[in-house]
């Protein structure tokens, strides 16, 4: 090879590199119902301003009551140093079914192991509903993804308002599901689903491009004393703040699952979107079951495609534990 297609080549390579970090960073909505793990996904998210423009955070009734979500999702932000991303407050009950809370594993307030208070900026005006129907009306075509923290109510109502803003999302990826793990609500239910299992299959049958972060992964991504430790010694506000939530966060689902560490379900959709190589899944067809009786909010997941139908969601399986914490603290290093 010549000296000059020698020189050609490296100026095309380092302009493939320019241009590869430059990528604009993506767009994101985070819909979520803090909840301890929530507050955490947030920081994450927040600390992440290179690959996340997070446009808004739209509160679902969840974890705990609307009032407290969108308090928390507030005092989120104000931990983050985020004063400009806006909050909307959305859905106060599910579509169909009686509303239900996490207090017993969140806390009262929503928020385990630190002081809450009324933060200083208040939230946006309007609806979390109509903010998701105007901007994904307007939004290019497949541009705008959907982090899906809690209930899936404030999507589901916006979809069945106006169909044709699904043409808006890129993806959704959903914190939501259980299959390998077996539920943590009922033996075959996980939490989010269990508490609006209409809104899921609404979303489910938009057809949008969805991934799963189900309890199957979640639970393989977990503490110990030493990712604690690792975070802790970041020594600024935002990581102690995480390290005060988990550490009463985590007791509970030790407790009751006999694990060695607890999970930080919500923040793996942030690591996914960030580092999806951290994550391994398989392409599969799932429904959500919503008749009353024992298998009200289950995910059944295909994952052998036994059935033969196609494939409607990206279903996580595996993460990488370590990869996921020190991800974590890479990035809250870099908040306040
Ligand atoms: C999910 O339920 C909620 O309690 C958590 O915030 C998480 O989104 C885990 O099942
Ligand atoms: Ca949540």
């Amino acid at each position: 090879m010549s000296l000059k297609n020698l020189l050609q080549g490296a100026v095309l390579m380092s302009a493939l590199a320019a241009t590869s970090l430059m990528a604009a960073p993506r767009e994101l909505i985070i819909d979520t119902d803090p909840g301890a793990d929530d507050v955490v996904a947030l920081l994450l998210a927040m600390a992440s301003p290179q690959e996340l423009k997070i446009r808004a955070i739209t509160t679902v009734a969840g974890n705990v009551r609307l009032e407290k979500t969108s308090r928390n999702a507030r005092l989120a932000r104000e931990w983050g140093g985020r004063a400009d991303i806006p909050v909307y407050a959305g859905a106060g009950r599910p579509l169909v079914r009686e509303p239900i809370y996490a207090a017993n594993v969140h806390g009262e307030e929503g928020l385990t192991g630190v002081q809450v208070h009324e933060p200083k900026q208040g939230l946006a005006k309007g609806n979390a509903v109509q903010y998701l129907i105007d901007t994904l009306d307007k939004a290019e075509p497949h541009s705008i993804t959907i982090a899906m923290l809690g209930p899936q109510t404030n999507l589901a109502l916006a979809l069945i308002q106006k169909p044709e803003i699904v043409n808006g999302i890129k993806e959704v990826v959903v914190m939501g599901g259980a299959h390998f793990n077996g539920g943590n609500i009922t033996p075959v239910a996980e939490f989010n689903l269990f508490a609006d299992p209409h809104a899921a299959q609404v979303v489910l049958a938009s057809g949008v491009k969805l991934t799963y972060v189900p309890l199957d992964v979640t639970h393989k991504v977990l503490t110990s004393d030493a990712r604690l430790k690792q975070l802790a010694a970041l020594n600024n506000h935002a990581s102690q703040v995480v390290v005060d939530i988990l550490k009463a966060y985590i007791k509970f689902d030790m407790e009751k699952y006999g694990m060695p560490g607890g999970p930080v379900h919500d923040a793996s959709v942030i690591a996914y979107l960030l580092k999806p190589e951290l994550f391994k899944g398989r392409q599969i067809h799932m429904t959500v079951d919503s008749r009353e009786g024992p298998t009200f909010g289950q995910t059944v997941a295909d994952w052998y495609g036994v059935l033969g139908q196609p494939a409607n969601v990206m279903w996580l399986e595996q993460g990488d534990a370590q990869g996921f914490f020190d991800l974590l603290s890479a990035r809250l290093a870099l908040l306040k």
